[in-house]
């Protein structure tokens, strides 16, 4: 167990800087412009699964973005862990709030990381996670001391929702064929205080679009007499909450799992400060559901939020006009058994009605994902549980996440396997934001304690 230790000792500025050359390519997988350096990103994570160990390693295409498939089976009748995680990574922008450029990645101390973690688009979402799997494999590999099977599928549209891992999975079943499915692409409580990921929100996504005039109108000549797209759309997004910020979509709680008073006595036993919240976020109070806790509101409760509106003059002075049109980006983060199809119908339906006369309204979904719950009872879990333990030296706390990733419902259904959701970022490392950073006891701390997992995960199976 040590010789693991010694090895990453030894091994880890190359470790690092093996990580960097990943970071360094700008694998936005939302845009197109970008396709080439998704695409020689997954040869990269190949490569470095080959180097790593893997006997069999496969860039596998699908209609869009490959999914990188490696594998190293020591033993059938020893357990398979399959490890999933993902290559791209979000668009940087806005490029100006980014103190070093993103994809040029530096390592940098910051409060919550007093060793210094590193800076670059993807570091913590998911390249520097997913990369720990692939440094664990070369450490298992190098000390003689893999213990299950492993199997790797890392894809490379994760962030546009995974539409062509499905089609991948259903292909594949045999291949994937595996005793349980270990991502690390969530985040823990803080560095003193690991956590395991037991749950996941869905998530349903539209474009609403009003239309009012067929042309922008002067303002003065029209305003007061015609309606505007603005106006309405504002007022129709106001009235989707109540005053105890209710989602007032009919039907929309119907399939919402409550959960029971011990459990959320359990949750409220995870350390959280409020004060330390708002703090972190420059925030004078918080916001939200009544009747229920921050941490309840930002996992177990769905939502509904805008992410973008956009329409009329957003230029320089001012421009007195009546605008055509008015569009926003709207998504529902899910909860158990809430079903996004339902979900996005329910909305359509309900938006559609609240127009009034003046204008006409037009709904596009965009991609959905169902939500996910792991019991803790799993000996998945149980192995991640003993795994953080032995290597925090502290029993991780179970907490529910509120963000999603769609395609592990759909491990389930297809794969018939759980996911362990073992993950190492926190909450303040910037995923999705200008100057996300991993820190490098997170970074090295995964590399250590997913070998633990194997060893504990055999045990478990035996
Ligand atoms: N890794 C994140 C999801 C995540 C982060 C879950 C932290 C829990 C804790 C993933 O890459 C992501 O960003 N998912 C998207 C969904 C996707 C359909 C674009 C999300 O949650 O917005
Ligand atoms: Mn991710
Ligand atoms: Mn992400």
């Amino acid at each position: 167990m040590s010789s693991q230790k010694e090895f990453i000792e030894n091994n880890k500025e190359r470790f690092l800087e093996e990580l960097f050359e990943i970071l360094r390519i700008p694998s936005i997988s939302a845009d197109s412009q970008y396709k080439g350096d998704v695409l020689k990103t997954a040869e990269a994570v190949a490569e470095s699964l080959k180097k790593a160990g893997a006997d069999t390693v496969e860039i596998c295409e699908t209609p869009g973005y490959p999914i990188v498939y490696g594998e190293k089976l020591v033993d059938p009748s020893l357990p398979t862990v399959l490890v999933y995680g993902h290559y791209d990574v979000q668009p940087p922008d806005p490029m100006e709030l980014w103190t070093t450029e993103p994809f040029d990645p530096v390592v940098r101390k910051t409060d919550i990381h007093p060793d210094g973690a590193i800076f670059a688009r993807g570091a913590c979402d998911d390249k520097g996670q997913m990369f720990m799997h692939v440094k664990a494999l070369e450490v298992m590999n190098a000390t003689d001391s893999l213990a299950c099977n492993i199997k790797f599928m890392i894809e490379g549209e994760e962030e546009v929702g995974s539409e062509n891992l499905g089609w991948f999975v259903k292909r594949n079943k045999e291949k994937l064929a595996a005793d349980v499915i270990l991502i690390s692409d969530t985040g823990m409580i803080a560095n003193d205080t690991p956590s395991i990921t037991t749950g996941l929100r869905g998530l349903s996504y539209v474009e609403v679009k009003v239309t009012g005039p067929n042309r922008d109108l002067h303002s003065g000549l029209y305003g007061g007499a015609v309606a505007n797209p603005i106006n309405v759309l504002s007022n129709m997004i106001a009235s989707l909450q109540d005053d105890n910020l209710h989602i007032t979509i009919p039907g929309f709680y119907e399939d919402v799992q409550e959960l029971s008073e011990t459990e959320r006595k359990a949750m409220a036993e995870a350390p959280f400060s409020l004060d330390a919240y708002k703090k972190a976020l420059d925030l004078s109070d918080v916001h939200g559901e009544l009747g229920y806790s921050t941490p309840e509101r930002a996992s177990i409760r769905p939502t509904l939020d805008v992410n973008g509106i956009w329409g009329g003059y957003t230029g320089e002075g001012a421009k007195t006009v009546i605008p055509s049109w008015a569009k926003a980006k709207i998504s529902m983060r899910l909860v158990p058994n809430q079903d996004p199809e339902k979900i996005t119908n329910l909305f359509m339906d309900h938006f559609t009605k609240i127009a009034p006369a003046s204008v006409k309204v037009e709904v596009t979904p965009h991609h959905g994902g169902l939500p996910y719950v792991s019991p803790v009872d799993d000996p998945g879990y149980k192995a991640a549980s003993a795994a953080m333990e032995e290597s925090f030296g502290k029993t991780p706390v179970p907490v529910r996440s509120g963000g999603s990733i769609p395609i592990v419902a759909l491990f389930e259904q297809e794969l018939g396997l759980k996911s362990i959701l073992m993950g190492f970022g926190l909450d303040s490392d910037a995923i999705h934001s200008p100057n996300e950073h991993y820190g490098l006891f997170n970074f090295y701390k995964g590399i250590e304690t997913i070998p633990l997992f194997f060893k504990h995960f055999k045990s478990q199976k035996a």
